[in-house]
């Protein structure tokens, strides 16, 4: 059976790690992070994805799998994968492969004659090309090819165990083949195999994420378009939903996307298109990420519509810090962006989520946090639901109203029940509904 390894210990990597080795393959985790490293050795992983932790022990306690920090203790694997971030660079739209290059020069000279680098990390169109030749130089030996991760957090082992595809972009059939061998218990399900070649398979990523982007853009302008002319965006989103050539998936309108994949990953393909020659086809992208951005503002505006322009001792309670659910991701998280620009206006914020306080403390230190719903909102002079845990959608509105100020919600989220709320008193609002 061949020996893997996988380079970067973040979302992406720990879950590929533990799901690979759950498939009974031998797995060395490595990464330059010696806290992350000493963490995952005891079984536990450093943020919340659900299931992992457990899948994780699991697979540590049965030996398969190991980290470390050390570069040579990869010599006897026979594919390397590389799962480490390409986050957006400080100052332009590009991502940053800093990480990606380092990895592939570190693994380089302790690989074995006939083994296979992988990328799995999200890159720019050409990067596996230009790997390839930086390879052929550190060590000519080995092979790479690349095989992109459509992995949702919160649903990460299930869609490691379960993908809906594989791609793999290949320049040789022997390349394809160890993949195959990798992958054979999930063919074994019938998972549908993409073979491409390398731009191909770096493209399909980002193509995919673009596309999603355009779908939550696109119901977030019909939101603003229902704002203007007295429609309901959920039930314009649900009724264009039944027609199977749109799909009702991802026409939740509201605050917009998030998080460490989607506005990175349309940035970097526009940086790109760019240095394509062909910006122009992505010209697009440029209006996805300004109508997204623009979901933000339109929140804030409905507080202001609601509070005043001076928000000045203003009580704000915020649900939800995550840029989604089953989450405790702050990357670029619109609740978090919206909370914080109400912050600078003056209000007192109260941000509640239930597992993402620390790494949003970490990031915005400055905005005040609670571990109960109870203690975030007292004396609200708003409510705003921005992540739509489903703790959330559990709340009595009846009880919720001894404890605020002022009985207002907005629904950012589009994911709160509107007449449970306006029975129980409450003046709702939301995103897209008049
Ligand atoms: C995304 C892609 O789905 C995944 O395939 C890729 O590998 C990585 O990027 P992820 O970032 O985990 O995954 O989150 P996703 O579920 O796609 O949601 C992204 C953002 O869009 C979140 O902020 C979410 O709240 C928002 N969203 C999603 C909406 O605003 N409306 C929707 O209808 C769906």
């Amino acid at each position: 059976m061949v020996k893997l390894s996988v380079v970067g210990t973040g979302y992406l990597g720990a879950t590929h790690a533990a799901a690979m080795s759950s498939l009974g393959f031998t797995v060395v985790g490595v990464d330059v992070d010696q806290s992350k490293i000493d963490l995952l050795r005891q079984g536990k992983v450093p943020f919340f994805e659900p299931g992992l932790e457990e899948l994780l022990k699991t697979e540590v306690d049965s030996g398969r799998l190991t980290f470390t920090t050390d570069f040579s203790e990869l010599a006897d694997c026979d594919v390397h994968f590389i799962c480490v971030g390409t986050p957006q660079k400080k100052d332009s739209l590009a991502a940053d492969l800093t990480y990606v290059d380092a990895s592939v020069a570190a693994v380089a000279p302790h690989a074995k004659a006939g083994s296979l680098i992988v990328g799995k990390s999200t890159v720019p169109v050409g990067t596996a090309n230009r790997l390839a030749t930086m390879l052929q130089e550190l060590n000519p030996s080995v092979e790479l090819a690349w095989n992109p991760e459509f992995l949702r957090e919160g649903f990460a082992v299930e869609d490691t165990l379960r993908p809906n595809r594989l791609v793999v972009g290949v320049t040789s059939e022997r390349a394809e083949e160890i993949l195959k061998e990798v992958y054979a218990p999930l063919l074994a399900n019938q998972v549908p195999w993409i073979k491409a070649d390398l731009p191909t398979a770096e493209l399909v990523k980002v193509a995919a994420n673009s596309f999603l982007a355009t779908k939550i853009s696109f119901i977030n302008a019909m939101a603003e378009i229902c704002e203007a002319a007295g429609g309901d965006v959920t039930v314009l989103a649900q009724a264009i939903g039944h027609d199977p050539r749109i799909g009702s998936r991802f026409l939740q309108a509201g605050i917009g996307f998030g998080g460490g994949c989607l506005p990175k990953d349309i940035r970097a393909f526009m940086a790109r298109s760019e240095e394509l020659g062909a910006r122009q086809s992505l010209e697009f992208l440029r209006e996805i990420d300004s109508i997204n951005l623009r979901a933000r503002q339109r929140m804030i505006d409905l507080v202001r519509s609601d509070l005043g322009l001076d928000l000045k001792s203003k009580k704000i309670a915020v649900l939800g810090a995550a840029f989604k659910p089953d989450s405790d991701d702050v990357r670029d998280s619109p609740a978090l962006d919206i909370a914080s620009q109400i912050s600078a206006a003056g209000a007192h914020v109260s941000v509640h989520d239930p597992k993402a306080i620390e790494p949003a403390r970490r990031r915005f230190p400055h905005l005040l946090y609670s571990s109960a719903i109870d203690e975030c909102v007292a004396e609200a002079d708003v409510i705003l639901h921005l992540t739509e845990w489903k703790m959330y959608r559990e709340i009595d509105p009846s009880e919720m109203k001894t404890k605020v100020r002022q009985a207002i919600i907005i629904d950012g989220r589009n994911a709160l029940d509107r007449e449970k709320w306006v029975a129980a008193g409450w003046k709702f609002r939301a995103l897209g509904r008049s």
